[in-house]
């Protein structure tokens, strides 16, 4: 097991909750590298956050190619997740050479949605050598882009841990539990010995994730699941309305943005210009 992956399952021994938040280019993830984020996840939700689309089911290969490439540039010597988008794991073989790709790129591990019925793609990635994160519960790929929380009935919920123990032994090394009741996120953290990250999950997962637009407030929906620590969207504004202001008024570029010629290739300029 590489390093990485050896750091975190170390955190999940010992109680140390592991931070993972998205990145889609390379001045974010510069910045979660410089923090110590312990997993960087170039998500599909590039799509929903970045891209301008409606869902994340437009998300194509070549779209998580271009983000993860300039993502892994910021943050060389993090763990970088990358999700294998939607289409692109219809069978074993296609999802092998896709997660073959991402890894090609630089992602140390690929994410894939799904519950049990992943299995046996998870065992071909894994057994082929590919790190695998699986991920259960609320899967925006399958389910659509309007979120809920799964497992609430007893019949979900045991269909939930069911799936999280199938994914751990057909070689996952990590698993998301995305928007589940927060009893059955401490018990299938409990269950597993592999780490398992909640997003809308509860307290009790051996981590969290958070999508990067939610955590600056940079999104346009709000999630209840999400907290946001600043509000980018507003200083952006702020900063761009201002920009626009000085332009206008003439106050933007001043003395200290501007260069200026010496007095002698003035004159020397000057006086070529006598025929202009
Ligand atoms: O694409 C994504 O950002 C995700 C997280 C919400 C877990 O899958």
């Amino acid at each position: 097991m590489c390093q990485k992956f050896h750091q975190l399952f170390q955190k999940k021994k010992h109680g140390i909750p592991i931070a993972m938040v998205t990145a889609y280019d390379y001045p974010t993830a510069r910045i979660e590298e410089e923090v110590g984020i312990d997993v960087i996840l170039v998500g599909d939700s590039v799509g929903t956050n970045v891209l301008g689309y409606e869902t994340e089911r437009e998300v194509t290969m070549a779209d998580m190619l271009h983000h993860l490439k300039a993502v892994v540039r910021g943050a060389p010597e993090s763990c970088v997740m990358a999700d294998l988008p939607y289409g692109a794991a219809p069978d074993p073989q296609t999802a092998f050479e896709n997660a073959q790709t991402l890894t090609r790129a630089g992602a140390r591990i690929v994410k894939i949605e799904g519950w049990e019925e992943r299995t046996a793609v998870v065992a071909a990635l894994s057994e082929r050598g590919i790190a695998v994160c699986g991920h259960i519960g609320y899967n925006p790929q399958v389910h659509g882009p309007k979120g809920r929380v799964f497992g609430k009935e007893a019949s979900v919920a045991l269909e939930l841990i069911r799936s999280a123990q199938s994914l751990e032994r057909a070689g996952a090394m990590m698993l998301i539990a995305e928007k589940i009741p927060e009893e059955l996120g401490r018990l299938i953290s409990s269950m597993l010995s592999i780490p398992a990250i909640g997003i809308g999950s509860g307290r009790y997962c051996d981590g969290q994730v958070l999508v990067f637009h939610d955590i600056v407030g940079l999104a346009w929906r709000t999630f209840r699941h999400a907290r946001a620590y600043t509000n980018i969207k507003e200083s952006t504004t702020a900063a761009l309305l201002q920009f626009k202001t000085d332009v206008a008024s003439g106050a933007f570029p001043a003395e200290e943005q501007v260069s200026h010629l010496s007095r002698t290739v003035l004159d020397e300029v000057a006086g070529a210009g006598k025929g202009w």
